[in-house]
């Protein structure tokens, strides 16, 4: 691994291991996280939680996450090659945990892809530090912006709504009124088995060109959230050489669920984003297994010319004075 303290190079014994909150910058533990994580532990912001793993002075293993506003999110979690198997990212988790609760934060989250090589020691170290068993949190899609915005103008049904959308609308969210946050207020309350995605979680990085406020007879019924994806969390979605879109939060209330509104709300994104940043840069969205329709449109219309197509894991850890 890139960044390994020269001892591993020459297979040395590990010296002693230490586990610390860091509390300032520390450049040394960059190669201790996805690329498009790095700058986070390079130039930290507020609410970044990093928790390192010292062999003697050298960096050895990385937990780093976020710590709200809302719940807090393991980002990435990694040891040493030469370190594994020693308890190193047990440690490191039950730091975090600590470091999190010290915080305030109630719940922690985690979401990672179903192919990655180093599942069963993850899942073995959350399962360790007691997260929740892992469920299937959602499917990810990572495409082309301009093959998925193709892909509505082909749909006739999306077709039709968006060539004659009244009485459904789609607005900038930076142009939403007190009277809209009242209705997301409404809607997150929504009894359904699947918990509506805060926008506010992600307000810190939105792209304000590809957020929507979706609308019928004026009246808030849904939104579609899009953010850079360097500032994102999971599988790696990003490219040296293209723009990479996230569209982490869409939703829209139950009675409209089948109206297409929300696929119309994700054509227009898709549509913006390749004029924005050209056809070729990335778009990616996440389904719940819970939306059946939505997933059957997903596998459907979406995978067929995906990129990517990741099942998402998901585990959570309560912290205590919790709900
Ligand atoms: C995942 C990772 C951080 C685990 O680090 P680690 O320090 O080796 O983990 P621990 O020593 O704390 O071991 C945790 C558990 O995993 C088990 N384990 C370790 N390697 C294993 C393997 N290859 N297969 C199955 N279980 C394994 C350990 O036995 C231990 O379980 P136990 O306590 O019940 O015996 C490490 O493998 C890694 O850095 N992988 C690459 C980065 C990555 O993919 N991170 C996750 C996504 S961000």
């Amino acid at each position: 691994m890139e960044g390994c303290p020269p001892e591993a190079q020459n297979g040395n014994a590990v010296v002693s291991i230490s586990v610390e909150c860091l509390s300032k910058p520390d450049p040394g533990f960059a190669a201790f996280t996805y690329p498009r994580l790095a700058k986070l532990v390079a130039e930290p912001r507020p609410s970044m939680l990093a928790i390192g793993a010292f062999d003697g002075d050298s960096p050895a293993g990385l937990a780093l996450g976020d710590c709200g506003p809302g719940d807090g999110r393991l980002l990435s979690l990694m040891v040493d090659r030469r370190c594994r198997g020693m308890g190193i990212a047990t440690q490191l988790m039950r730091a975090f945990a600590s470091a999190a609760g010290e915080r305030g934060i109630r719940r922690i989250e985690t979401h990672y892809p179903d192919h990655l090589a180093s599942r069963p020691a993850l899942e073995a170290a959350l399962s360790n530090a007691g997260w929740s068993e892992p469920n299937l949190g959602n499917v990810q899609i990572v495409g082309l912006a301009g093959a998925m915005s193709d892909v509505g103008g082909r749909w006739p049904g999306v077709r039709r709504l968006l060539e004659r959308p009244e009485p459904y609308a789609f607005t900038p969210w930076s142009e939403r009124t007190a009277r809209d946050e009242a209705a997301v207020e409404r809607c997150l309350g929504e009894g359904s088995d699947i918990r509506p995605p805060d926008p506010l979680t992600w307000r810190t990085s939105f792209d304000l060109d590809l957020s929507f406020v979706l609308r019928r007879g004026g009246d808030l019924v849904g939104w579609l959230i899009g953010q850079r994806a360097e500032t994102g969390f999971g599988p790696e979605t990003t490219s040296d050489e293209a723009v990479s879109v996230h569209y982490p939060a869409a939703y829209c209330a139950e009675a409209h669920s089948r109206s297409g509104i929300l696929i119309a709300g994700y054509h227009q994104a898709f549509s913006r984003q390749a004029e924005l940043y050209g056809p070729r840069s990335r778009a990616s969205y996440r389904t719940h297994p819970g939306a059946r329709a939505m997933l059957a449109l997903t596998m459907r219309r979406f995978a067929p010319l995906a990129l990517r197509v990741d099942r998402v894991f998901t585990s959570r850890l309560h912290l205590a004075g919790a709900d």
